[in-house]
């Protein structure tokens, strides 16, 4: 059983005094946790101010976007050696906000992956198909192209510094969330699927995580499936009760 991961992905949302409130009150409530991973993703502008808060806690620090390039006339980026300066040991990769809003296409992914890996951080590879897409029948075709994108010309070698993250776009901020069988299906399918691509022995390690409106109500029976590792956790992040009851979910099996 891989150790399961829990990020929270704040978004666009807190100012550093929020961001410090939110991590004071969410170290007292998951102290002691070590059982589970436990990631955040502040906005840029307060993760160096909270890598000092996080120091003796079990969360770790986990950037939204990156650039590929180390450094250079990129105004407005930010690189992977700059994340991993603040405190990052973490960063997320082709959101589907990102994708949506700020075009990135699977080779812009790709190549924020790889300069993750070789930056030093562990990426967390958002993939998801939309409502259409779902109705026509298309998830798995949709998101295992997503998959072979964004991880195409890695050596299987860096594959365990991996994490997939399961999003469909029609369950994000929407109070949707994809039935703890509908996830089960895809993660069981990836898996299946990055086997093919790497070989079981690169891929034990490799976290399949669910994202889409998880909530304290929804993460036990999440939890459950036997393919689902994790979480990504959008709005409910926001909460330090709320957060914190994901982390501690209950097993049910
Ligand atoms: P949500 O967001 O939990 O608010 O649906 C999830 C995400 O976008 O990662």
């Amino acid at each position: 059983m891989l150790k399961p991961l829990i990020a929270g992905n704040w978004k666009m949302n807190t100012a550093i005094h929020q961001g410090v409130e939110l991590v004071m009150r969410l170290r007292e409530l998951i102290k002691g946790v070590d059982a589970v991973e436990v990631v955040v993703a502040p906005p840029f502008t307060s993760i160096h101010h909270l890598s000092h808060l996080v120091a003796d806690s079990p969360i770790k620090l986990c950037g939204q976007n990156l650039h590929w390039e180390k450094n250079g006339a990129y105004t407005g980026e930010t690189s992977a050696e700059m994340l991993v300066s603040a405190g990052c040991r973490y960063v997320i990769v082709g959101h589907s906000e990102r994708r949506q809003y700020f075009k990135e296409s699977d080779e812009v992914v790709n190549k924020k992956v790889v300069a993750a890996l070789k930056g030093g951080l562990r990426p967390i590879i958002c993939v998801g198909e939309t409502l259409s897409e779902r109705e026509q029948g298309k998830t798995l075709t949709k998101v295992r192209s997503q998959v072979k994108k964004a991880l195409a010309g890695l050596a299987g070698s860096v594959v365990k510094d991996i994490t997939v993250a399961y999003e469909p776009i029609w369950a994000i901020g929407t109070g949707k969330n994809a039935t703890a069988q509908e996830a089960e299906e895809v993660h069981n399918a990836m898996r299946n699927y990055l086997f093919e691509m790497f070989g079981p022995d690169d891929v034990k390690d490799l976290r399949i995580i669910y994202g889409g409106s998880v909530k304290a109500d929804n993460i036990d029976d999440l939890m459950a499936q036997p393919n689902v590792d994790g979480a990504l956790v959008g709005g409910a992040s926001l909460k330090a009760e709320d957060f914190a009851r994901i982390v501690k979910f209950q097993r049910l099996t």
